[in-house]
């Protein structure tokens, strides 16, 4: 079987991780790109070179030119502004979306099967973007949001009850901004559910943590996290490549599914070699309810704003 391959869009802190994760899976051939000349060759070759300790030899390749990432299985898009102190994702939205729409037009003509996995923010519209544009099959666009926002939220349950956070299984719902929605009722510790081992303040302080999980680190950094994000956006390629099926939180199309009505919002949802292949219906409680409306009405109004642009 000949080796996959996946494109990684954008040579900066997403994506340069994003690569360097993904090749010590070795389980994809990967191609770098980037506008700016040197940037993905100089990452790609500095990857590649890790290969000897770390044991992997899939191909890792960097360029600037498009017909390089030629028949990709998977394109993951990092490229786009990232935050800095004082800006919220939905700042970034204008510059973005010209962005995400130059890439995504490559994408359909240079890779017209792939898969595509949207980082870049504001996430859940970008993902919109991507499609519009792409006008590829709903299932295999999907954005990387739900994978870090939960992983956020378990490390946060696992350093408070001091517990690995291999122990703690959570999902989360709702789009990729301050209103996204953790899900306390459907957490569990070991089997146990989380709302029996921490109080109900102290489990609302973890929520809003992760709410805010992004700015946090924007204020201690200077500029946007990468090593959770590039981890989510592998573990979705992962999914798909090697058919696991594995359930992550991410942002797929969901029309009847929740009574979304036809928008990329985050869901868990089952990925695998078709891409999105099962979008996992919770019966939420009525104040549940009520914060994924509240979520999804935000990603509607970024989804409008964005399509008066395209
Ligand atoms: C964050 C950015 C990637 O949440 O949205 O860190």
């Amino acid at each position: 079987m000949a080796q996959k391959k996946i494109t990684v869009v954008g040579a900066g802190n997403v994506g340069a991780t994003t690569a360097h994760i993904a090749a010590t899976k070795n389980f994809a051939d990967i191609v770098l790109i980037d506008i700016v000349d040197g940037l993905a060759q100089g990452k790609a070759l500095d990857i590649a070179q890790a290969g000897s300790i770390q044991k992997f030899d899939c191909k890792v390749t960097g360029t600037c030119d498009w017909q390089v990432t030629k028949d990709s299985d998977i394109v993951i898009v990092t490229s786009g502004l990232p935050r800095k102190p004082g800006m919220s994702r939905d700042d970034l939205i204008a510059k973005n979306t010209e962005i995400v729409k130059s890439v995504t037009q490559q994408i359909a003509k240079y890779s017209p099967d792939a898969f595509i996995i949207v980082v870049c923010n504001p996430l859940d519209a970008m993902v919109y973007t991507a499609s519009k544009v792409s006008g590829f099959e709903k299932k295999k666009i999907m954005g990387m949001a739900g994978a870090l926002d939960c992983a956020r939220y378990n490390y946060f349950i696992a350093t408070e009850l001091d517990v690995s956070v291999n122990d703690v299984q959570s999902t989360l719902m709702g789009g990729h901004g301050d209103d996204m929605v953790p899900l306390p009722r459907f957490t569990t510790v070991n089997d146990k559910p989380l709302t029996e081992l921490l109080s109900k303040d102290k489990i609302e302080e973890i929520v809003e943590r992760t709410r805010k999980g992004g700015i946090e680190i924007v204020n201690l950094l200077g500029y946007s996290a990468y090593y959770a994000p590039a981890a989510g956006a592998v573990k979705m390629a992962e999914a798909i490549l090697t058919d696991n099926k594995t359930t992550i939180p991410c942002c797929v199309y969901c029309d009847k599914e929740y009574g979304a009505g036809g928008y990329f919002v985050g869901v868990p949802a089952q990925l695998g070699a078709a891409g999105v292949e099962k979008v996992i219906e919770l019966d939420l409680d009525a104040d549940e309810r009520i914060l994924f409306e509240k979520s999804l009405a935000h990603v509607k109004e970024l989804v409008k704003k964005v399509g008066e642009m395209l």
